[in-house]
């Protein structure tokens, strides 16, 4: 997905950390409850300290969908802005601070090559009967293709009672775009590998027989997140070898056999919670994004908490939020200029919303 972010301004390339705190700080307060940052856990401290209120993907659409603030800066990815947009119902102006904020995930999977799937399976199984489940990381135009045809969108902290509630509507699911938290979900399920087959959409019929198509429940879109993918079962028997009595927590985009060997699976809420609920002493493991490990271990001075992956990046299209841009879109917003705001278009924003509704129901 190509989106382009201009160069900022040197007021704010050439600007001094300090310069650019004291520039938010007074922005901020000139604007007072007209404007609401939101940041997501994975966003660097120089953004997250602004934030007047954090969350992962589900509990941040709850609240933009709550507020009642004329501006929402959406210290997160695309998707997470434009999700905002949608529950607002275009009442609000959702700004996302740097438009190249993008997710790899979010881009594996297109509405193009999504209605070839549906109609690759509508040849050969009755489409009637297949449900359309999207992952919150996934453009509107996804959003709103799984509301026209009677689906819904999941995060993280809700997969499991999203494709619950669709084994109630339908015989199978294509769920897009992680097939990780998809399996892993079909697993929690009780669901076996024969129940599942990935549908990798560079290939005819997602690379499947017909026969796979027919016999299974969920097809999982061939898609993944580079940094939860990095995690390996190396590194939980490392960690473990290290730690006999210590606690792995892990985000359930990880792939399916470190979730097996992990004590605790769940979205970065889970994973504050479980590190908040550790023992004074705990040593916590944790498999996601290093910013919000990173935030955990200097909050929790008494427990250790650590990365399993020594060497993971950060999530890069996270990371290109800084101060300088959040910055730049407070003090536009003073002088009345709103940049950068996502706009999701009518049509698409109404079936989108549909989804993301159901799923609000559904939890
Ligand atoms: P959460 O829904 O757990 O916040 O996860 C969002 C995300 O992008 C994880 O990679
Ligand atoms: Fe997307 Fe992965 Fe970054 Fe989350 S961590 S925003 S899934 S690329």
């Amino acid at each position: 997905m190509v989106r382009i972010q201009g160069a900022l301004p040197d007021r704010y390339t050439a600007a001094t950390h300090e310069q650019l705190h004291s520039w938010i700080a007074e922005a901020k307060a000139t604007l007072g409850d007209r404007l609401l940052i939101l940041g997501h856990h994975y966003q660097r401290e120089e953004v997250m300290r602004w934030a007047d209120a954090r969350g992962d993907s589900f509990g941040l659409s709850r609240l933009a969908a709550e507020s009642v603030a004329e501006y929402i800066v959406f210290c997160g990815v695309h998707f997470m802005a434009e999700s905002a947009d949608i529950l607002t119902g275009g009442q609000r102006k959702v700004i996302l601070p740097d438009l190249n904020a993008g997710c790899s995930m979010a881009d594996m999977a297109d509405l193009d090559s999504v209605e070839e799937a549906w109609e690759a399976l509508a040849a050969v199984t009755d489409i009637e009967r297949i449900v359309p489940i999207t992952y919150m990381n996934s453009s509107a135009a996804l959003k709103a293709f799984v509301g026209r045809m009677g689906g819904a969108v999941c995060t993280s902290s809700n997969a499991r009672a999203v494709v619950t509630w669709a084994l109630g509507h339908g015989d199978k699911l294509l769920f897009f775009p992680d097939q990780h938290l998809g399996r892993n979900t079909g697993y929690q399920l009780g669901m076996g590998a024969s129940d599942m087959r990935v549908w990798d959409p560079k290939r005819d019929l997602g690379g499947l027989e017909e026969v796979d198509v027919k016999e299974a429940t969920l097809l999982l879109w061939k898609g993944h997140c580079s940094v939860h993918q990095r995690f390996k079962v190396a590194h939980v028997d490392a960690f473990r070898a290290e730690h006999p009595d210590g606690l792995v927590v892990v985000h359930p985009e990880c792939a399916h056999e470190v979730i097996d060997v992990a004590d605790q699976v769940g979205s970065t809420d889970f994973i504050i919670k479980a590190v908040e609920a550790a023992p004074p002493g705990a040593v916590i493991g944790v498999g996601t994004e290093i910013h919000l490990v990173q935030r955990l271990a200097a909050e929790h001075p008494d427990r250790t908490v650590v990365s399993l992956d020594p060497l993971v990046c950060p999530c890069s299209t996270m990371f290109r939020i800084d101060a300088a841009h959040l910055a730049w879109v407070l003090e536009n917003l003073v002088e009345g200029t709103v940049v950068n705001q996502i706009k999701v278009d009518g049509e698409t924003a109404e079936w989108a919303r549909v989804a993301l509704e159901r799923m609000l129901e559904i939890t």
